[in-house]
């Protein structure tokens, strides 16, 4: 309706301008045929009273005169007429003429055409012919014809006028609605048609003619492609919280099922004393990936590690966590021991782990690691698809303990869509080449939809390493690789943390963790303090660390005394030959420099062998004037992002290594090579220094970077990318079905 009137209106306004205008247009006109009309009729009439009128002015009868006029102005045109003698004789006229006109003043209606003049009695058309004999010129004849019908008639062609452009106004609005509305209606229903499968003009529910149907997935891939843009570009405005992810699955995903899978549990009962205590590990996964799980709820399938796992999940292996707050499932996966031998800490830990992170760390490859890697694989394989309640739920699969999942996934649920993030870096393709199992590996994870690394980087790395290794067809502009009958997009998505940090880490003031730990550690408040956190493993840098204070001491030994480097280190896979050594280096690394540096009743390294909870870690984050991350290779390094997100004062140094994945993002940190002691002496020493100002300066910047790109954008990113996969995934079935349509056409077109 809205849409008619936006017709009908302007039409209707112009229409009424137009009549408005051409109206006194068409008087004038038609007063102008009028007068010219009735002055033929005057010269007519003129030319019939000549000769009986001769005969009167002769016969000089005045009364027959009169009569004789009287009988011509029963015409109602015709309304007064008279004679003015040549001579001084009194003129003869009817009594109806208007005083107006007198024979003295006749010179101004003289002329061929009359004269118009307003008399008492209403417009009058005065016309003056002079009436000559043989003779001599007789007088003057004057014929006064009446002209009030005109000015009637205008009246009565206006109204016509009017009514005649309302009628066209109306006929004309009618006309463009019907085709308007008719078209447009056609075009409309036409493409509802098409996009549900059907004939622009068959009106039938029945399916189409299979040609038909790419075209319509096409348009509504198309459709859905714009619009999913559009929003992405609304999001980019957004800020991403939990609530933005959860919006993304219902909206884009249809609230599809989400599914984790992931080696490491994001919550550890284990027994203690008589009772259960609830640990959360310290891993870059469940850093990352827990704040989501709390927003999008699903189920999160881990290895059951902890003593006291078993006692309490249900029949189905399951727990709701967290455990005050149920938000998400937790389905456990029991391995034996020797199943977590082999593919944790053989074939994970001691092949993957040293021959994607370049750490000079020989790997270690061993087959039955390798049948123990397969096996667990493909429990877990199991376990997705029988925790799966439809046949395409969203699959996140986590890093490279489950290499060969994604493919295994895939089979069982060909329509599932697989995310795969690997964690950790993806070495050259000469480097990953070491490994035995190379092609299958490489082949397994190319059963995801979606691969994704934290940097373009390993991205590249991981694409050279399958063109070196398979025949897949890779294409480098997109950045996917084919292989299998199954299309793999590979994509960087930098990991992050949650933003804000929750409450409870935050809370207390920072002065206040300041006190705590200088109280906890004995150090004066005019003590500088550095910090370090990670989990005890050999690519994290600790012993470089350690060298570069050693250094520091060396080269300004005024901090000797006033300066303490608290390294806190969880251990982690100590059943690992390499990681045992390397807690041993380290100790002894930090005993050395205390005994060399520690005179004083303040050493400089305060080395923290345990598990603390994230309460305790974001009190060091706050108490300490700069944070060390010296890693040898890291994918990203998220110790670096929470430190940031800790120091809501806008105070401390960060000083990160460039290895890591979070220096490409973080760079107002001060960038280290943490092979380089000397330069990372030079840091730690210009971190010690820096003004306030130009911490503040620098805090704010990295600050808004993690609050900008915080986890949720992470994944809110990856699940977007899964949704257009999906459409465009839809896209090819139709393509199937229009290959029997293209064979009988082909066939056709041969006979
Ligand atoms: C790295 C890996 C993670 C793993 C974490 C802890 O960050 O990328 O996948 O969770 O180390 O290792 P852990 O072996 O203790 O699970």
């Amino acid at each position: 309706m809205r849409l008619s009137l936006r017709f009908i209106i302007p039409l209707v306004v112009t229409l009424a301008a137009l009549a408005y205008g051409v109206t006194p247009l068409v008087n004038q006109l038609t007063l102008r045929w009028f007068v010219r009309d009735l002055d033929i009729r005057a010269n007519l009439v003129a030319n019939t009273v000549q000769e009986p009128l001769e005969d009167l002015i002769k016969a000089s009868n005045r009364s027959r005169m009169s009569q004789f006029f009287a009988r011509i102005t029963r015409d109602e045109r015709l309304f007064a007429m008279g004679f003015c003698p040549s001579a001084q004789d009194r003129p003869v006229q009817t009594p109806t003429m208007p005083p107006e006109i007198r024979c003295a003043d006749l010179e101004q209606f003289s002329g061929p055409s009359g004269h118009l003049i307003e008399s008492a009695r209403g417009p009058v058309l005065v016309s003056v012919r002079p009436l000559v004999t043989e003779t001599a010129p007789e007088g003057k004849l004057v014929l006064v014809h009446d002209m009030s019908f005109i000015a009637r008639r205008s009246a009565e062609t206006r109204e016509y006028l009017f009514y005649f452009f309302v009628a066209l106004g109306l006929i004309v609005s009618l006309i463009t609605v019907v085709i308007a509305q008719l078209s447009w209606r056609g075009w409309v229903q036409g493409l509802r048609a098409l996009l549900r499968g059907e004939g622009l003009f068959r009106p039938s529910n029945k399916p189409d003619a299979p040609e038909l149907q790419p075209v319509a997935s096409d348009l509504r891939a198309l459709i859905r492609d714009l619009e999913a843009e559009h929003r992405a570009r609304d999001e980019e405005q957004l800020a991403w919280t939990p609530d933005t992810l959860r919006a993304i699955l219902h909206r884009d995903l249809r609230g599809q099922e989400l599914l984790v899978v992931s080696n490491r549990e994001p919550y550890i009962h284990v027994k203690q004393g008589l009772g259960v205590a609830v640990q959360r590990p310290a891993s870059g996964v469940v850093t990352a990936l827990e704040p989501i799980m709390r927003a999008c709820s699903g189920t999160w399938i881990a290895h059951g590690s902890g003593s006291a796992d078993r006692e309490v999940v249900d029949q189905h292996d399951r727990v709701e966590v967290p455990e005050d707050h149920p938000a998400y499932q937790l389905r456990r996966v029991w391995l034996s021991p020797e199943e977590e031998e082999g593919y944790y800490y053989g074939f994970s830990n001691e092949g993957l782990w040293p021959l994607c992170h370049v750490a000079h760390v020989r790997p270690t490859f061993r087959s039955s690691d390798w049948k123990a890697y397969l096996k667990v694989n493909r429990v877990f394989a199991r376990a997705v698809a029988k925790e799966a309640s439809s046949p395409d739920p969203i699959v996140l699969v986590q890093d490279y303990h489950f290499a060969l999942l994604p493919r295994m996934v895939h089979e069982m649920l060909p329509t599932a869509t697989i995310i795969t993030f690997w964690h950790i870096p993806w070495p050259n393709p000469e480097a990953f080449a070491i490994c035995p199992w190379r092609e299958e590996l490489v082949d397994g994870l190319l059963g995801s939809s979606i691969l994704g690394f934290h940097t373009q980087f390993h991205c590249n790395n991981f694409v050279d390493t399958v063109d070196r290794l398979l025949e897949a067809r890779v294409d480098r502009e997109a950045f996917t690789v084919s292989y299998a009958g199954k299309l793999t997009a590979v994509k960087r998505y930098p990991i992050s943390i949650q933003w804000p940090p929750a409450g409870a880490l935050v809370d207390q003031p920072v002065a206040e963790s300041d006190e705590e730990i200088r109280e906890q550690h004995q150090l004066p408040t005019t003590h500088a303090i550095g910090v370090g956190v990670d989990r005890l493993d050999y690519t994290k840098g600790i012993e470089e660390r350690f060298r570069a204070v050693e250094r520091l001491l060396e080269l300004h030994p005024e901090w000797i005394g006033r300066f303490s480097f608290i390294q806190i280190a969880a251990p982690t896979r100590a059943r690992i030959g390499q990681y045992r050594e390397y807690e041993g280096r380290v100790r002894a690394l930090a005993d050395a420099i205390n005994q060399r540096f520690g005179g004083t009743s303040h050493p400089p390294i305060v080395l923290r062998i345990e598990h603390l909870d994230p309460q305790e870690v974001y009190r060091y984050y706050r108490a300490a004037d700069l944070c060390v991350v010296s890693s040898l290779h890291d994918g990203m390094n998220l110790v670096a992002k929470e430190f940031v997100s800790a120091r809501d004062d806008e105070r401390g140094v960060l000083i990160l290594s460039q290895f890591t994945g979070a220096a490409r993002e973080l760079s107002e940190a001060i960038i280290i090579n943490p092979y380089d002691i000397d330069e990372c002496a030079a840091a730690l020493h210009f971190g010690l220094t820096m003004p306030a100002r130009e911490q503040r300066a620098r805090m704010r910047l990295m600050r808004g970077l993690v609050q900008e790109f915080n986890v949720y954008r992470w994944a809110g990113r990856m699940l977007i990318d899964a949704a257009g996969m999906r459409r465009r995934g839809r896209l090819l079935e139709p393509a199937v079905a229009l290959k029997p349509a293209i064979q009988s056409f082909d066939m056709a077109s041969e006979r």
